[in-house]
């Protein structure tokens, strides 16, 4: 039992041994360092297209193992991973058959180790050239205006590429032709190319570039086949009938012909020329011509062209026509002459003596002759031409402008305002001459001076503008091309009205006027025409108290005696029939004042007083008698006299600044519709000085106008009715 048991035993014992073992073996720590990586490029950093290239990396590592490691290497193309490989080798080879341009780049490897990793420097790798291009045509046989599909293509490559192509003419081996394509996305390029009309062999080169980093690689030029031309049409061919000299009056055929091909795409188009124009064509026939009779003008550089939508064939020669008589000369006495004037053309040719002549004016003949001469009148003016002929033959002369001038008639002067003219009025003055040769020109004088000048194309009236002031006269002159000195108009008297523009009334010696004296209002105008019509008027009266129409600029009111009735505001109007009715200027208003002559206001004061001792001695008569048989008083008297006297004590006491005011004229005139004028202040202070001498005189007398002047004058007329020196 115990045997079996250490049997078991020992079989357990080893098997935990070997395990043990195992593990401790399997625990030991190998080391591994990766000393150096590099990579190798064959057989070079720059290799030619087509040509092997290897990359390889070669890997040195330290063990402390026995066994090699394993690592992995990583091969990357401009930081691109393009090969992974897992090795215990220390090369790895990455082989590139026939390197094409993309196959240039930076080329590094990297390899990881446990965790460790090392990569080798950068290479860049270039490839020189590119592959040959492949060139390929869609046919080998073309007419001319056709079509060559040309396919070059590098397929070995990878777009985009760059493709130059070229037509080349076989004989001279010029380019013919020349086109340049990128493809972006293929490697190839379909090109057309359009034979021409000198084509004959051709074929077509290519040539193929690529981008590779930072320059361009180019390919080899390829050769395509040959492309065998046939022509569409021949080359244009003149000819010329007659043969030989061509002499002017021949019939000149001059025709252009062509050879068209049976598989010609399209039918060509013959044009004629002679410089710029066109003188024959046709279409759909193999010829063009032209025909006409042979003249001087015909000579010259004739071109044929034919021309289908493609091509164009040209051929050109030189007519000469012989000329039978030079072109005739026509000659003119004058060019510029007086309607009456002579006027003689003659036309000539030099050396030639069998010749017809014909002149004419415009399309019209007017001699059949070589010579025309003709009292001139307007309607002889034109352009002249002369033709010479010798048989079918006919030339014409150089032209000849004659102008024949018509002398104006007077010129006629009006204006357009049929009445007066008011001054500041602006007045249009017309100057016609109805007859004569335009252009006209008018000057204007204006008390024989220049004003303006105007020239007029036409028979037209000429329009002046004019703003007289005064009276005026005017006279125009008109002036043409005719030798006839300048016509003058007669003389247009204009008669200006100055309307009235300013009144004013004033009163002749003073402004305050004794009662008895005579009283003058002038009504004046500083400047207007006459009759003019002066109005009076008396303020707050409609119509006026005295008309008159005078040519003076002034008019006079006269009252040779002067009463408190005329005292008063005034004012005048003057008109003429230049000033429109309804805008009749005013002149300013004057306030008018009469006053008593000092006499005759002491003469009622002695009889005021008279009356007032009077009354005082019928009073004391009555008092007595009252006292004796008491009767009635008469007291009704009395009382009118108690306000004047009392204040006529207090103006005595008063200053004499406030004694004028009630003759202010301030205030007066403050109800007047009419504004005052500016002269107001002036009789304000004349009354100042005259009132001083007044309250001395008769204090009653202002007093009482405080309440109102009319009045006061009724109470002192009642007072006094028997005193006729009083109006
Ligand atoms: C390039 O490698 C190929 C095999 O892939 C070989 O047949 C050819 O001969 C090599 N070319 C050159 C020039 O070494
Ligand atoms: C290389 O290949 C292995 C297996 O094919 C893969 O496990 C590893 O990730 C690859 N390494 C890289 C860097 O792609
Ligand atoms: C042009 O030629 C290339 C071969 O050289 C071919 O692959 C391509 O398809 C051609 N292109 C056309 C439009 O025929
Ligand atoms: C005639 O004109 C054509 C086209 O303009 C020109 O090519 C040619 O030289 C000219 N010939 C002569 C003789 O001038
Ligand atoms: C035209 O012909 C005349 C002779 O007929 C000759 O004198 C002249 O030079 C010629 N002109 C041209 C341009 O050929
Ligand atoms: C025409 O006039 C010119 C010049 O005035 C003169 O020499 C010539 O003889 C005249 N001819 C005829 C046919 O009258
Ligand atoms: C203008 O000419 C015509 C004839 O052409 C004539 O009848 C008329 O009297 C002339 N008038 C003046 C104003 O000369
Ligand atoms: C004013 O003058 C005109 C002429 O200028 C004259 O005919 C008219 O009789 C005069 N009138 C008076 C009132 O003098």
């Amino acid at each position: 039992m115990l045997l079996e048991l250490t049997k078991e035993g020992k079989m357990w014992l080893g098997a935990l041994l070997a395990l043990l073992l195992c593990s401790s073996l399997e625990g030991q720590e190998n080391s591994f360092t990766i000393n150096r990586i590099h990579m190798v490029v064959l057989p070079g950093l720059e290799v030619q297209n087509g040509a092997n290239l290897t990359l390889q990396c070669v890997v040195d590592i330290s063990t402390t193992s026995q066994v090699k490691p394993q690592y992995q290497l990583l091969f990357y193309k401009d930081d691109t991973l393009f090969h992974n490989v897992s090795t215990t080798e220390n090369a790895e080879s990455y082989f590139i058959p026939q390197a094409r341009v993309y196959n240039a780049g930076i080329y590094k490897c990297t390899v990881i180790l446990d965790n460790k990793v090392k990569t080798t420097p950068e290479h860049y790798v270039t490839v020189r050239g590119v592959a040959h291009p492949r060139v390929t045509l869609d046919k080998k046989e073309a007419i001319e205006g056709g079509v060559v599909m040309v396919n070059c293509s590098v397929p070995e490559e990878k777009a985009p590429v760059y493709f130059t192509v070229k037509k080349v003419e076989l004989d001279t081996r010029a380019v013919k032709q020349h086109k340049e394509k990128t493809s972006q996305h293929q490697n190839f390029v379909m090109l057309d190319f359009t034979v021409e009309e000198q084509d004959r062999m051709i074929y077509f080169l290519c040539q193929a570039s690529i981008f590779s980093g930072k320059q361009v690689e180019t390919s080899t030029t390829t050769r395509s086949d040959l492309v065998t031309v046939r022509e569409s049409f021949s080359n244009p061919k003149f000819y010329i009938d007659p043969d030989g000299v061509i002499t002017e009056g021949d019939q000149l055929t001059i025709k252009c012909t062509i050879q068209v091909t049976h598989s010609a795409p399209t039918f060509p188009e013959i044009i004629i020329q002679k410089d710029k124009a066109i003188v024959a064509h046709s279409k759909l026939k193999n010829e063009a011509s032209y025909s006409v009779m042979a003249m001087a003008e015909h000579n010259g550089n004739y071109t044929c062209k034919v021309e289908t939508s493609q091509i164009s064939k040209v051929s050109s020669i030189v007519v000469n026509v012989t000329e039978l008589f030079s072109k005739p000369k026509l000659e003119s006495s004058a060019t510029h002459l007086d309607q009456g004037d002579s006027l003689s053309l003659w036309c000539s040719v030099p050396g030639a003596p069998e010749i017809n002549f014909a002149i004419k004016k415009g399309h019209e003949n007017v001699s059949q002759a070589q010579n025309f001469t003709t009292k001139a009148s307007k309607w002889d003016s034109g352009i002249y031409t002369c033709v010479a002929g010798i048989g079918k033959v006919f030339k014409f002369s150089n032209a000849v402008q004659i102008t024949v001038c018509e002398m104006l008639s007077k010129p006629r002067i009006f204006h357009d305002s049929t009445s007066e003219v008011i001054k500041g009025q602006t007045i249009e003055i017309r100057c016609q001459s109805i007859n004569g040769t335009f252009p006209i020109s008018y000057h204007l004088l204006k008390a024989s001076n220049t004003l303006e000048s105007y020239t007029i194309d036409s028979n037209e009236p000429a329009v002046f503008k004019d703003n007289p002031t005064e009276d005026t006269e005017y006279q125009c002159l008109a002036d043409n091309c005719h030798s006839h000195l300048e016509m003058a108009s007669e003389i247009l008297s204009v008669k200006v009205i100055a309307p009235v523009a300013e009144v004013k009334l004033s009163i002749l010696n003073k402004k305050k006027v004794e009662s008895g004296k005579e009283l003058v209002l002038r009504c004046f105008v500083n400047e207007a025409s006459g009759p003019i019509t002066y109005k009076f008027y008396k303020e707050k009266e409609a119509k006026p108290f005295h008309e008159i129409t005078s040519n003076d600029t002034q008019a006079f009111w006269y009252k040779t005696q002067a009463s408190v009735e005329e005292e008063g505001q005034y004012y005048c109007t003057a008109a003429n029939r230049a000033n429109p009715a309804k805008n009749i200027p005013q002149s300013n208003v004057l306030a008018v004042r009469v006053f008593l002559a000092a006499w005759k206001k002491g003469l009622i004061g002695v009889a005021v007083v008279a009356v007032l001792i009077a009354i005082l001695v019928l009073g004391v008569k009555c008092y007595f008698w009252k006292k004796a048989k008491a009767k009635q008083m008469p007291v009704e008297m009395s009382r009118p006299a108690a306000p004047l006297l009392t204040s006529n004590n207090e103006k005595m006491s008063g200053s004499s600044t406030e004694a004028n005011r009630p003759y202010g004229y301030n205030e007066e005139t403050g109800n007047h519709a009419m504004k005052p004028v500016t002269e107001n202040k002036d009789p304000l202070t004349l009354d100042v000085e005259y009132t001083e001498v007044e309250v001395n005189s008769l204090e009653p007398h202002k007093v009482l106008k405080m309440k109102g002047t009319d009045t006061v004058y009724s109470e002192i007329r009642k007072a006094k009715p028997e005193n006729g020196k009083l109006p």
